[in-house]
């Protein structure tokens, strides 16, 4: 079933009974699908709730602000290297290759070995890494699209959210969830094909929500915005 409304959207994400699908758990160790096995977003119940608060934890050593500081100097390189490095991680490379095929579970010999390089950073870590990768850089890349240089940086950040998110279809079992279309519902959202930084934050449905949200919002928007900066002066 294919959700596009928001109410609609909001329920099944509250529904702590609507899993996502699950992952083979047999894989060998230290390959992309043994990660996948192992990492919160793909687990669900009390596993997913003990793996997810690991990933918390680890994530609030991190300082948002401090997170935006570091962006901001990495003006000049790609954005899809800026998430790791604000994380102090240098490995992009190996980050690129194991994030290509962390979400569809498209394995190969390079992701597998990028896994291997990266298991020393504990899979907390590396979930924190392949999970921002290619979400912050395609933030960071919908942003630039509508910024003219004088909107202030976080309503352009949060209304590119609602407009353009980056990951545009969620599942659970039987269930998907179009995100384009709940943040475009008009019940919700005035004019919503309009693109208007004024709105300022709105309850868009692009972290997600209910019982699995991104526990990163406020990262990937500081380290999307320090960058966004860097680049503007
Ligand atoms: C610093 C960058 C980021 C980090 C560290 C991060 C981390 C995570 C983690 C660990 C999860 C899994 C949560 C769980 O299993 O309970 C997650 C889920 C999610 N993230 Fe992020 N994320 C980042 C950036 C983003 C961005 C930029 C977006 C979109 C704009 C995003 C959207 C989502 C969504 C929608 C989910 C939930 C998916 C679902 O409900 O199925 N994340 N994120």
């Amino acid at each position: 079933m294919l959700i596009t409304r928001y109410t609609q959207a909001t329920a099944v994400l509250e529904d702590s009974g609507v899993v996502p699908p699950p992952v083979p758990q047999d894989a060998e160790p230290g390959t992309l699908a043994w990660l996948r096995a192992r990492v919160s977003r793909f687990a669900s119940g009390p596993v997913h709730a003990e793996r997810r608060r690991a990933v918390v934890e680890l994530l609030a050593s991190f300082d948002p602000a401090e997170l935006r500081v570091r962006a901001r100097a990495l003006a000049g390189v790609p954005a899809d290297e800026v998430a790791a490095r604000s994380f102090g991680v240098d490995q992009v490379a190996a980050v690129s290759a194991a994030a290509s095929g962390y979400l569809s579970g498209e394995t190969s010999p390079e992701a597998d070995a990028a896994v291997r390089e990266l298991l020393p950073l504990g899979i907390p870590m590396i979930t924190v890494l392949l999970q921002a990768h290619a979400s912050t850089a395609a933030l960071i890349a919908n942003a630039r699209a509508h910024d003219d240089g004088v909107t202030p940086i976080e309503d352009l950040l949060h209304e590119t959210l609602r407009h353009d998110p980056p990951l545009k279809r969620t599942r659970r079992v039987g269930v998907e969830i179009d995100l384009v279309a709940a943040n475009r519902d008009p019940d919700v959202f005035p004019d919503p094909d309009r693109f208007d930084p004024s709105r300022g934050r709105t309850p868009h449905l692009t972290f997600g929500h209910g019982v699995r949200p991104c526990p990163a919002a406020a990262h990937a928007l500081a380290i999307a915005a320090g960058y966004l900066e860097g680049n503007r002066s």
